[in-house]
């Protein structure tokens, strides 16, 4: 790894200080910090144009005075940083990691207490956060309020989710800011725990694009012991400012100083395809905590999962209403005769995951407590399966095939009652042979009474992260705090859903546009197990009750893969589907799931996005295409594969009269020799796409 740093101390003599200005390193992007009547201050330019005007920044604190105004400039220091580092896993092998640093140090005259704020200002946006040291009036205190703001410069349109201390899982709006207010009641649909906010609440990551055609993107970095930030809008001055998610007393976090808030982060360009390629949320988390990470590995899996979620099977092993967990004999309940996870079903696709190269089978259903499992103390048990689920038989199995089995937790959000058994169900697992836990949150937080999202709770996500690392366990936990960051310094966070995955597709349809969003706005923070690769579109041939139909076309399932990046992808669908449709199935089998590097090649958020991903140690690439709104042509040139090597490629894309409504199954495959040189042009249809592997050709 190289790593270079340069500090350069530039001591800021001039009196009194009102502002100060900083550059990123290409001096591209400027931030100017400046007293505005007593009141930290911002603003923010790209190209010599304004992203972000004056805006004030401060914390409210519950009975202790504010951090809000009577500031003056007491100190500062500007320092440069430049690093590479090598990710566990990830869209690129290099990482390079290059800012420009300014930390004023802040005296408030009335109290005589300081704080700092420290922004990092990189080529592609700018990360900042408040920095509270340890002083007699500033020890352990409650945040109120967060009054950050982002003064945006004009009713720019917005790729927005409606602002909810619960969940994430809603579906992308693309609208002008003035807009929201009444698409908001629209936009908030049900789901099992919710709690919106505000007519004009909405979630990061937001992105924006203004009339002059630059994209911002407002998130936050490294999430650790403090709630969540949504932004509340005013729509007449098109202003956001912070709303942090409150406890069950209404409290925003509990500060024990010295502390440091997450970072705020923006991230601006002209070109949507650098939104993609930024990696300034991961950079402004530390560096991996974990030493030894030779038991972190980039995994693609199969799953008794879609069966139950179209609605075909049980979780349940049976249907009984008064399960006592440690206590009732599963033994003597008559089972509904549709629960999944059962031994003979379980081999099956350990069978079918060995002949196509998957490495892992999620089961989920195995444990008991699922027959009523909603806001109750003693929910799950972690260690006891289902009488018809053998562990050890199905690991044997599952280890002579070359396979592994993927523990599954769902806690129903009784946290307690996880937290209690967590380590106990940690070493089980470990001992048994698993390595990854996807675990699920769904329902209201119980006991606590508090959010999915508030302190409590981001401290339990991450206590679970921590804990299972030693296990050597990697998570992929849904219904979490939408990441932030924090895969960096926990590469075993492997994954996360936080957001509206394809699960969705089972009940209800959504636009194509909301896939054409999420590598924007939720990928921002980190990978999302989004469960690509459903190719029987028609729902009722899964479950012949379930008449719902995916509105994409199978080349945009398959191009997903790499649109969607992840270290943790699963083929979603029953193997049946993978059977009927096997020559398109052949891309998810060759497909990986760790890349060397990243090419973005053209995007428009809610419209089409192609990117190019040369695998791990390998001369193999491969491209995917989507298009969300209406068919178009994409043009592709083949500049970055190695000049003067042969290669073949194999071109999966839509037919000429696929449809998203009612053709979705219809593709074309075809072989091509191509070079560096080549150009390639494809069609695709509204909801569609197109993905490519490419091979040497020996
Ligand atoms: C919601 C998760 O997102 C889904 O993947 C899982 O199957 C269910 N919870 C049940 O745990
Ligand atoms: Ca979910």
């Amino acid at each position: 790894m190289k790593k270079i740093i340069i500090t350069i101390l530039l001591l800021v003599v001039v009196i009194p200080l009102i502002a100060i200005e900083v550059s990123s390193p290409n001096k591209q992007l400027k931030v100017e910090f400046s007293i505005d009547k007593g009141r930290p201050a911002y603003q923010l330019f790209y190209k010599n144009q304004t992203v972000i005007k004056t805006s004030h920044l401060g914390l409210q604190l519950i009975n202790w005075p504010d951090l809000m105004e009577d500031f003056v400039i007491s100190g500062s220091e500007i320092t440069s940083f430049d690093e590479t580092w090598k990710p566990v896993w990830g869209e690129e092998e290099i990482i390079r990691n290059n800012y420009n640093e300014l930390v004023v140090d802040l005296l408030q005259t009335t109290t005589n207490r300081t704080i700092k704020l420290r922004f990092r200002i990189y080529d592609e946006g700018v990360g900042f956060r408040y920095e509270l040291p340890r002083q007699d009036k500033l020890d352990n205190v409650w945040v109120k309020q967060e009054q950050t703001e982002f003064a945006m410069t004009g009713n720019h349109i917005a790729y927005w989710i409606p602002g909810d201390y619960d969940t994430s899982e809603y579906e992308y709006n693309i609208s002008r800011l003035s807009e929201i207010r009444q698409l908001m009641p629209k936009a908030i649909t049900p789901n099992a725990c919710q709690s919106p906010f505000s007519p004009t609440g909405v979630q990061t990551s937001l992105l924006m694009k203004t009339d002059g055609g630059l994209y911002v993107n407002i998130h936050e970095a490294a999430l650790v012991d403090y709630s969540a930030m949504h932004l509340e809008l005013n729509d007449t001055t098109f202003m956001l400012t912070s709303r942090l998610t409150p406890d069950s007393e209404g409290r925003m976090a509990r500060l024990h100083c010295p502390a440091v808030t997450p970072w705020r982060t923006i991230i601006v360009s002209d070109k949507a395809t650098e939104i993609l390629a930024s990696r300034l949320v991961l950079n402004l988390n530390e560096p991996c905590k974990i030493e030894d990470t030779s038991w972190i590995h980039p995994t693609k899996f199969v799953g008794v999962w879609w069966e139950m979620m179209s609605g075909a099977a049980t979780w349940n092993y049976a249907d009984y209403q008064h399960i006592d967990i440690g206590k009732t004999d599963y033994k003597t309940l008559k089972p509904t005769g549709r629960h999944a996870a059962n031994n003979e079903n379980v081999k099956r696709y350990i069978d079918f995951a060995a002949e196509h190269g998957f490495d892992e089978v999620l089961v989920e259903g195995w444990n008991e407590g699922w027959e009523d499992s909603w806001q109750k103390m003693h929910n799950y048990s972690f260690t006891k399966s289902y009488p018809d689920f053998d562990v050890d038989l199905l690991q044997d199995y599952a280890k002579n095939k070359g396979v592994k089995l993927m523990m599954h937790h769902e806690t129903s959000a009784s946290v307690q009652n996880y937290e209690r058994q967590l380590d106990d169900a940690y070493r089980f697992a470990h001992s048994k042979g698993y390595d990854i836990v996807k675990s699920g949150y769904v329902g209201k937080i119980f006991p606590q009474g508090g959010h999915h999202f508030d302190q409590w709770m981001v401290n339990h996500y991450l206590y679970a992260v921590e804990r299972a690392a030693e296990y050597h366990l990697m998570i992929d936990a849904h219904e979490a705090v939408r990441p932030t960051g924090l895969c960096r310094t926990y590469p075993n966070l492997i994954c996360n859903e936080s957001a509206r995955g394809q699960e969705f597709h089972a009940s209800e349809s959504y636009s194509p546009q909301h896939v054409a969003v999420l590598p924007f706005t939720r990928l921002t923070g980190g990978p999302m197990d989004y469960t690509p690769g459903l190719l029987e579109t028609d729902l009722s041939k899964v479950n012949p009750d379930n008449q719902n139909r995916i509105g994409s076309t199978i080349c945009n399932q398959l191009a997903l893969y790499i649109i969607m990046y992840s270290p943790l992808q699963m083929a979603a669908d029953v193997p049946e589907s993978y059977e009927r449709y096997a020559d398109a199935f052949q891309f998810i089998k060759d497909v990986p799931v760790d890349w060397s590097k990243s090419v973005y090649i053209e995007a428009e958020p809610g419209q089409y996005i192609t990117i190019a991903r040369k695998a791990k140690d390998s001369e193999k690439w491969f491209v995917g295409s989507i298009s969300a709104d209406k068919s178009r042509r994409s043009v592709l040139p083949l500049d970055f594969l190695t000049p003067k090597k042969k290669y073949v490629a194999t071109i999966y894309c839509d037919a000429p009269d696929a449809d998203i409504k009612t053709n979705q199954a219809r593709y074309v495959i075809k072989n091509q020799k191509v070079t560096s040189k080549s150009v390639l042009k494809m069609n695709t249809v509204e909801g569609g796409g197109y993905a490519i592997s490419i091979v040497e050709d020996r």
